[in-house]
C-alpha cells in the first residue's frame, strides 16, 4: 500500500479514469489539469496552494523551466540506454552527487523510486555484512515492496502481514518527543533508546544494519535530540553494523540542509533518497554507499538491477534540479522561510485548543491534533485507519481544500511541507486556511485544554 493521505472530497473528475486503481470505495481522486509554482489547478479551474509539496516531493515547485528543459533535451538526445552502458547524464550526475551528498558516500545505484532504493539497500547491507537482521523503528515508513514494507514500522506493515514482507526486521524505540511510552524526559529517553539499540544488537546476533529516517517524515516529523544519531553511529561502528539513513523525504533541503544527517554531522554507511532529487518531475531513487561497501561488490556479484536502472530521462533532470537548488539558494531559503512557517504554525496552537503539538525543522512541519491537551488523546488511531473509519483530519483536509489549500493529513497530524520556493504571502495564505478549518476540531475538544 502506497502512502495516501486525506480523501479529496471534491467530486470533479472525468469518467474515463475510473478504471485506474485509485478509484476505490469512498475514494474519488480530484482531477488536476495544471500546476505552477506553489499552486495546482483542478478541472473546474479552482486553484490550490500546495502546502505539502504533493507527497513532500515537489521541492522545486511546479513547472520549473530548467528541469522541464532537461527532460526534453535528454528525450531528444538519448531517451534510453540499458544500465550496462553509461552516458553523459550518468557521468555528470554522479559528479554532482559527490558534491552534495554527505561526506563518505561515493557510489550511486539509481532506481526509479524510494521504495526500490531501500530494497537495494537491504540487499547490499545483507550481502556486505553477511548478516541478515535489520533494526528499524515503529514510527517509520520505508516503502511498499517486500523488504521496504518489512522495514516499515507503521500500520501499513500490519496490513500486509504475514505474506507480503521479508523476515528478519526488528524494531527499536522511537524518537517521539511529544509522546513517550516510558514517561521520562526526552533527552534521557533518547540516550536510553540509543543504548537499547546496542542491547538489541548484542542479544539478537546477526544484525546487518540499523535503518532510520534521520527526521521521521510521514509518521510525524520526529526530530531526535542532538546526541541520538551520533550515538547510533558510534554503536553501529563498534558492532560492525551498517547505519542506513533513509532520506527519501528528509533530503534535498527539506530540513534546511542538503540532507538531514548534516544537522548532526553524521556520516551514514548508506543513504537512500528519491523525491526531491528531481523535485518529483521524473521518478528517480538513489542508493549511495561508501567506497568500502562498493568495493566489496567489485568481487561479489550484486544480483540486483532494473530495466529502468539509471534511466537517462531520470538522471538529466536530477542534474538540472541540483543546479536549481543552488541557483535559487533553496537550502538557505528552506531554513529562513522555515523559521517563519514554524512561528506561524506555533501561533495556531495559541488560537486552537485542538492543536496539541507543532514541531519541525526547515520547511518540514507537523501539526498534531488532540482531543485533550492534558491526556494527548488522539482523534484517530491506526486501528481506525485499518478498519476504514472516517477521520476528522480528512474532514478538516476537505475544508482546507474548499478554502484552496492542500495539506496532507496522516493519522493525527498534518504534514506541512511547502515547496522550498514558497513565499511569506503563500505561507500566510496556508495559515489563514488552517485558522478557519481547525474550528471543526476545536469544537470536539473534550475537558479543559
Ligand atoms: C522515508 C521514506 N522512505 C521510502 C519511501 C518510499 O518512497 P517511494 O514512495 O518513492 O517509493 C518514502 C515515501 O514516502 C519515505 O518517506
Amino acid at each position: 500500500m502506497q502512502e495516501q493521505f486525506s480523501d479529496p472530497v471534491v467530486e470533479t473528475t472525468t469518467q474515463n479514469t475510473y478504471g485506474t486503481w485509485r478509484f476505490q470505495k469512498g475514494w474519488k481522486p480530484l482531477h488536476i489539469v495544471d500546476a505552477e509554482g506553489c499552486y495546482f489547478t483542478d478541472i473546474n479551474g479552482k486553484r490550490y496552494l500546495d502546502f505539502s509539496s504533493q507527497l513532500m516531493c515537489s521541492n522545486l515547485g511546479h513547472k520549473n523551466k530548467a528541469v522541464i528543459e532537461a527532460i526534453c533535451d535528454q528525450a531528444r538526445k538519448l531517451p534510453y540506454i540499458a544500465p550496462s552502458f553509461t552516458c553523459d547524464a550518468r557521468a555528470d550526475l554522479s559528479k554532482l552527487l559527490l558534491e552534495v551528498f554527505p561526506r563518505g558516500l561515493e557510489k550511486f545505484f539509481f532506481t526509479t523510486s524510494g521504495t526500490e532504493a531501500v530494497e537495494a539497500t537491504i540487499k547490499i547491507a545483507r550481502m556486505y555484512t553477511g548478516k541478515y537482521k535489520i533494526i528499524s523503528r515503529y514510527r517509520s515508513y520505508h516503502g511498499s515492496t517486500g523488504g521496504s514494507i518489512a522495514a516499515t514500522g507503521d500500520f501499513r506493515r500490519i496490513a500486509i502481514e504475514p505474506a507480503g514482507k521479508i523476515d528478519g526486521v526488528i524494531f527499536a524505540p522511537d524518537m517521539d518527543q511529544y509522546r513517550s511510552p516510558f514517561g521520562v524526559e526526552f533527552e534521557e529517553r533518547a540516550a536510553a533508546s540509543a543504548n537499547y539499540v546496542e542491547h538489541m544488537i548484542r542479544n539478537e546476533g546477526n544484525v546487518a544494519a540499523i535503518i532510520v529516517e534521520p527526521v521521521v517524515g510521514t509518521n510525524g516529523i520526529l526530530i531526535p535530540p542532538r546526541e541520538y544519531l551520533p550515538r547510533l553511529r558510534e554503536i553501529a561502528t563498534k558492532h560492525g553494523v551498517l547505519l542506513i539513513a533513509d532520506e527519501v523525504m528528509s533530503g534535498w533541503g527539506r530540513t534546511g540542509e542538503w540532507f538531514a544527517v548534516n544537522q548532526w554531522n553524521v556520516e551514514p554507511d548508506i543513504l537512500t533518497t528519491a523525491k526531491g532529487v528531481t523535485g518529483a518531475y521524473v521518478p528517480l531513487g538513489v542508493t549511495a554507499t561508501t567506497r568500502e561497501i562498493a568495493d566489496y561488490f567489485e568481487s561479489h556479484y550484486f544480483a540486483h538491477g532494473h530495466t529502468y536502472e539509471a534511466h537517462p530521462i531520470t538522471l538529466a533532470p536530477a542534474i538540472a534540479a541540483i543546479n536549481e537548488y543552488r541557483r535559487l539558494d533553496l537550502i538557505n531559503a528552506a531554513r529562513k522561510q522555515g523559521e517563519y512557517l514554524g512561528r506561524e504554525l506555533q501561533s495556531l496552537k495559541e488560537r486552537h485548543p485542538s492543536v496539541g503539538d507543532v514541531r519541525g525543522l526547515g520547511l518540514f512541519w507537523a501539526v498534531e491534533l488532540v482531543k485533550n491537551r492534558a491526556t494527548k488523546e488522539r482523534f484517530f488511531e491506526a486501528e481506525d485507519k485499518l478498519a476504514g473509519k472516517p477521520s476528522i483530519l480528512d474532514k478538516i483536509g476537505a475544508v482546507l481544500m474548499k478554502n484552496g489549500v492542500f495539506v496532507q493529513s496522516w493519522l493525527s497530524h498534518f504534514v506541512v511541507a511547502p515547496p522550498l520556493i514558497v513565499t511569506r504571502e503563500e505561507i500566510d495564505e496556508g495559515i489563514r486556511a488552517f485558522d478557519d478549518s481547525l474550528k471543526i476540531a476545536d469544537e470536539l475538544v473534550v475537558g479543559s485544554s
